[in-house]
């Protein structure tokens, strides 16, 4: 494993981290969920991203990884990034989503109950909330900070505007924002149209979520939607009608420049996010240890040669 400082602080992170959205809810299998994790551990992943609301059910990963913990891993707690996030719905009534103080705080209390921790490493805004004030939702997360609940802050999917506003409040208030937890792939750009150079700004971390397309950017689909694959389960959030032709057809174009750079396609996609010195970390899922293995296999070769960029590029356009 490589690991990279996140923006101006003292934390590193491996460059890939695994994250607990899909497969390691109660419905799960058991066996599978501590066998990716502990490989994952193995390889070096110390960073393991997590939120209130995974599952399914809500709030069963974070029960799941807490068992997993507290079984084979509660030794190595201090080589652990842990971070779970609070935002989405997550209880019924008015305090269990959005960005409120009363939400924030109640919840990242369940969090740590769940997972049997006294602290998070990093806790997140999973969304910015256009209705409470930004100041009482930074202030929340400099409460937390100072409570000893959580190490550090971040924020999630907020836009470049947003995520200037927030970086000064905190600031203001004394608790730097550590990172930022924005979706990016080949497949969906947007951070590069103004969320990057913000980030350099304010020097802060960036973790990239879903770097795989949730499997598009693998060969998974190439050949038809295989029945235990994320895009045929009914709770999966890759829906059907979302493996287009289009997608398809440029999945086996990068696949052949994949090859000729001696990578799989999900290799090439992440060494792709992990171009830009801004981003600290490639968000990555997997349903099998092997998929962890493909990922880190990525860091053999990062660097790409200005055709290659090119040939992606058109690829991407065409
Ligand atoms: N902040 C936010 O709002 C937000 C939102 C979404 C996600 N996230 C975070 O980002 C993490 C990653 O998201 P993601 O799961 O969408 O990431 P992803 O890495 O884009 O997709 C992971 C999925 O791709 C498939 N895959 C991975 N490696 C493969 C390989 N080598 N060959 C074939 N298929 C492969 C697997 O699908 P199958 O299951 O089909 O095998 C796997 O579950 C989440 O767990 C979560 O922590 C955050």
């Amino acid at each position: 494993m490589q690991y990279r400082r996140c923006g101006w602080s003292g934390l590193k992170l491996p460059m890939i981290s695994l994250g607990l959205w899909h497969n390691f809810g109660e419905i799960d299998s058991r066996e599978h969920a501590r066998a990716m994790i502990l490989r994952a551990f193995d390889l070096g992943i110390t960073h393991f991203d997590l939120a209130n609301n995974y599952g399914p059910p809500p709030g069963s990963a974070e029960e799941r990884f807490g068992r997993i913990l507290r079984r084979d891993l509660v030794a190595y707690r201090d080589e652990l990034i842990i971070s779970t996030k609070a935002g989405y719905l997550m209880w019924p009534g008015p305090y269990g989503e959005w960005g409120s103080r009363k939400y924030l705080i109640a919840s990242l209390d369940q969090s740590l109950r769940r997972m049997g921790l006294d602290y998070v490493d990093i806790f997140y805004h999973h969304r910015p909330d256009p209705d409470t004030p930004l100041e009482e939702t930074m202030g929340a997360l400099d409460s937390i900070v100072r409570s000893g609940k959580a190490l550090y802050v971040g924020i999630s999917s907020y836009s470049p505007d947003q995520t200037r506003q927030a970086a000064h409040l905190l600031k203001t208030m004394g608790t730097p924002c550590l990172i930022h937890q924005p979706r990016y792939s080949m497949f969906d750009r947007w951070i590069e149209d103004g969320l990057l150079s913000v980030l350099r700004d304010e020097r802060m971390g960036c973790i990239v979520f879903s770097p795989l397309a949730q499997g598009l950017l693998t060969d998974k689909y190439l050949a038809g939607i295989p029945a235990d694959s994320r895009a045929a389960k009914p709770h999966g959030f890759l829906k059907r009608e979302q493996v287009t032709q289009d997608k398809l057809v440029k999945a086996r174009r990068l696949q052949e420049l994949a090859k000729a750079r001696g990578q799989t396609i999900a290799q090439m996609a992440l060494a792709w996010v992990l171009r830009h010195d801004e981003v600290t970390s490639a968000l990555i899922g997997a349903s099998r240890p092997a998929q962890i293995d493909d990922a880190v296999g990525a860091l053999k070769r990062l660097t790409f040669l200005d055709v290659e960029l090119q040939t992606i590029e058109q690829i991407l356009v065409d």
